[in-house]
């Protein structure tokens, strides 16, 4: 017989955005032991962002109870007696294996049954991996994903094992690929990059901008190699990978290998019984799911209308949007909807959910990355043209204006926390420029119309 529990709330999942959602619920007041957090991992909800870059850290070597969720905005990393005295229930190891919304039940791998009356889907994406069906010998030892702490103590045993005098090979342009390489290198481990766009973060970047963050890597010794497709890796006689080669012949070998090619929605649970959309769970404008207005899906895993930019639905796999999604979908459940509603809005403890205060959710998308002493900050909506001003890695500002001459889009390298949120604002206000003035002038602060 399996032990059954009830909640008011339970939140699926235990990344980034089940770590805020238990934050916001504490901060607007909600009654204890009424939520539960259901999580796989065996540690509290923890800043996912910090493991390709604390935590691999040869100089910091974060350690997770460091960046338990909500550390990069309360300094407070919520450890499992935070959860107990604010009467939150956090099942850790516990893996939703069949979810029943008509009745509303949750069943574990370990056996317990769960009750909601609102659900909270959090459950993240997954690392997109390879088949060995499709690319030979690609589950060899030594071929590494990264996308949780048990990944990432993985990789940073490699590292500890070859600091110095090791070679790895990274596979990925993205964001995530770049953090890794930037991690590898300052570990004294020499990299080969090889991506199959014909730049890096072909997805964001223009070409003259990503050509600059090459060369910041060259100039660290990277290797990269463009328009890479991987066709299969090779075996060492003790069965770790010893090379891979791409579709075009050329083949690079190396102690070890990290594969960054994307992630995949955790939507499997929920197939057949909710509505799919961009590979995530449709919801509306207030996180909830289509024709089920007591289950919310918020972070990587929810596809949502962005309401600033015609309502045009996107799956956004960014930590802003994990954090905020999580807050607003709490402020819905306890408040109603809040729509205009300015009692939400004057609430000082929820000034920093900017997005979630205005519910329906309105999001501006805001994403990061850092990199050896780089930081990138993008606001906004990279569609249109892009117009690119200064050098990385001194300054650099790239603005993407659409035809209408509204800018929808900025890039920022170097700037200060005062540009930061001018940026942030323009891409709210979305202003109009004169583009035939923009090609002449090179001060980006002497367009904007306020
Ligand atoms: P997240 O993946 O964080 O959490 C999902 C949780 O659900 C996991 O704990 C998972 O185990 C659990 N789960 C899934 N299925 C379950 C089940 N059946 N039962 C129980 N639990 C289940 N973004 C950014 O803007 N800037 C950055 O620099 C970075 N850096 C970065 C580095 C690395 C290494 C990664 C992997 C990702 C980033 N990101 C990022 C992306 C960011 O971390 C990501 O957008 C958020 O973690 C998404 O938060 P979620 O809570 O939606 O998913």
């Amino acid at each position: 017989c399996l032990e059954s529990k009830n909640y008011q709330i339970i939140v699926l999942g235990g990344g980034v955005a089940a770590g805020y959602a238990a934050f916001s619920y504490v901060r607007m007041g909600g009654e204890s032991n009424q939520l539960a957090v259901l999580s796989e991992e065996p540690v509290p909800p923890y800043e996912r962002p910090s493991l390709s870059k604390g935590f691999m850290d040869p100089d910091i070597r974060m350690e997770p109870s460091e960046f338990y969720t909500c550390a990069a905005i309360a300094q407070l990393p919520q450890d499992e007696k935070w959860y107990e005295e604010h009467g939150v229930a956090l099942y850790l190891n516990t893996r939703a294996q069949q979810v029943d919304v008509s009745t509303k039940k949750i069943i574990s791998e370990n056996g317990h049954i769960f009750h909601y009356e609102k659900l909270i889907i959090a459950t993240g994406c997954r690392a997109r991996k390879y088949s060995p069906s499709q690319v030979p010998f690609s589950n060899l030892d030594g071929i590494l994903y990264l996308r949780n702490i048990e990944d990432a103590n993985i990789v940073r045993n490699w590292i500890d094992e070859l600091k110095g005098q090791g070679k790895a090979v990274v596979i990925g342009g993205g964001y995530l690929a770049m953090e890794i390489t930037s991690c590898l290198v300052s570990n004294n481990i020499q990299v080969t990059m090889a991506y199959p766009g014909d730049y890096l973060l072909n997805k964001l970047f223009p070409a003259q901008v990503a050509k600059q963050y090459e060369q910041v890597f060259r100039d660290k010794g990277v290797e990269l190699l463009s328009n890479c497709f991987v066709e299969n890796f090779y075996e060492r006689n003790d069965g770790f990978a010893s090379a891979v080669r791409f579709q075009d012949g050329r083949k690079v070998s190396g102690d070890f290998f990290i594969v960054c090619i994307g992630a995949i929605p955790n939507t499997e649970l929920f197939q057949g019984q909710l509505q799919l959309q961009n590979g995530g769970i449709e919801v509306n404008h207030r996180l909830q799911c289509v024709g089920f207005p007591d289950i919310y899906a918020v972070g990587d895993v929810a596809s949502f209308p962005l309401k600033a930019y015609s309502n045009r639905p996107v799956r956004i796999e960014h930590v802003d949007h994990s954090r905020k999604s999580a807050a607003s979908a709490i402020l819905d459940i306890l408040h109603g909807n809040p729509y205009g509603n300015t009692k939400h809005r004057d609430d000082p403890r929820l000034s920093i959910f900017r997005a979630a205060v205005d519910t329906t959710y309105d999001y501006v998308p805001f994403y990061y990355s850092r990199m050896f002493d780089l930081c990138w900050n993008f606001y906004g909506d990279s569609s249109g043209t892009a117009f690119v001003w200064g050098y990385v890695p001194s300054k650099m500002v790239t603005l993407w204006i659409e035809l209408s001459s509204k800018v929808v889009g900025i890039l920022l390298e170097g700037c200060s926390p005062f540009e930061h949120r001018v940026a942030y604002r323009v891409a709210v206000n979305r202003p109009k420029v004169d583009t035939s003035e923009l090609q002449r002038i090179t001060e980006a602060s002497q367009v904007f119309e306020y």
